[in-house]
């Protein structure tokens, strides 16, 4: 596996290729990047990963300087899963000025869930995806893998590619799981041993909340999202939301929407590690 810092440098290695396909990471690797790597390689002619811990979609209280770095570990682990290029950008080979052009997607997509939460995240995550996808993809086109676990990630990279015209390809990875059903996440390694065996709570509520909304009459949905934050709290857990929308533009969902075009989101805090998931159905 090549490594490569500078943009230049990744651009000469790049130059015999005619179809990269590319995961960004912000390393921190677990088993779920991994599938990424391996879901990617038959997609292109040359596997690309990035690793690039990138502030500007962290908020000042957030974990920027404390967010796990894993270096030995996560090249061993994208050589092991045959990924050919890893481009792992510092700061300032990313962001050699203050990067003052942003991008800044639809907030009808990116001011509610994550983005209420945590405003001005997809700003952040957008503005890198786009600088990444410049530097890895920008010569050629190609193709780009996300999870599915940052659900709401997905859909905004998947509107900017279609609004800007990139000739990028977004496919989407499953989420990984633990045995006992816990997505797996960089942020799982914040918590103690009696948290991560809580954790897996916040599956089983979305869980229990699809499966309710499958059985219940419309008029009494609206109440389901507020006993599954009840039931969460309960258990000592601070949510941020936990919610059906519709897959297709993450608006509420309604009477009409059938099943198999909704999805469960949920975020909440677990002592001071702040997990996410997600249940299509
Ligand atoms: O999902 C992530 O790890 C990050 O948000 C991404 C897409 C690498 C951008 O920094």
């Amino acid at each position: 596996m090549l490594i490569t810092h500078s943009i230049a440098d990744l651009r000469q290695a790049l130059a015999p290729y005619h179809r990269p396909a590319f995961v960004p990471t912000m390393g921190n690797l677990h088993d779920g990047h991994i599938a990424l790597v391996r879901q990617a390689k038959p997609l292109g002619d040359v596997t690309v990963a990035s690793i690039f811990v990138n502030r500007l979609q962290f908020l000042p209280h957030e974990d920027f300087d404390s967010y796990p770095r894993t270096w030995e570990a996560d090249c061993a682990q994208l050589q092991a899963a045959g990924c050919d290029v890893l481009f792992a950008p510092r700061e300032a080979d990313l962001y050699p000025q203050p990067q003052t052009f942003k991008v800044h997607p639809d907030p009808q997509l990116a001011d509610m869930l994550e983005g209420h939460f945590r405003p001005g995240f997809f700003v952040g995550v957008s503005t890198v995806v786009m600088k990444l996808f410049a530097c890895v993809l920008g010569a050629t086109g190609g193709t780009a893998v996300f999870g599915k676990k940052d659900y709401q990630q997905l859909m905004v990279i998947r509107h900017m590619v279609r609004q800007f015209a990139l000739p990028i390809e977004i496919v989407a990875g499953e989420t990984c799981r633990a045995a006992d059903g816990l997505a797996l996440s960089s942020r799982n390694g914040y918590l103690s041993p009696q948290e991560r065996q809580e954790a897996v709570a916040l599956s089983q509520a979305l869980q229990r909340l699809a499966q309710q909304w499958r059985n219940a009459a419309p008029s009494d949905r609206s109440l389901l999202e507020t006993l599954a934050l009840d039931a969460l709290r309960t258990r000592g857990w601070a949510p941020d939301y936990l919610t059906v929308r519709r897959r297709a533009d993450l608006q509420p969902a309604t009477a009409e929407d059938a099943a198999g075009t909704l999805v469960a989101l949920g975020a909440a805090r677990l002592g001071s590690t702040r997990l996410i998931d997600n249940l299509e159905f």
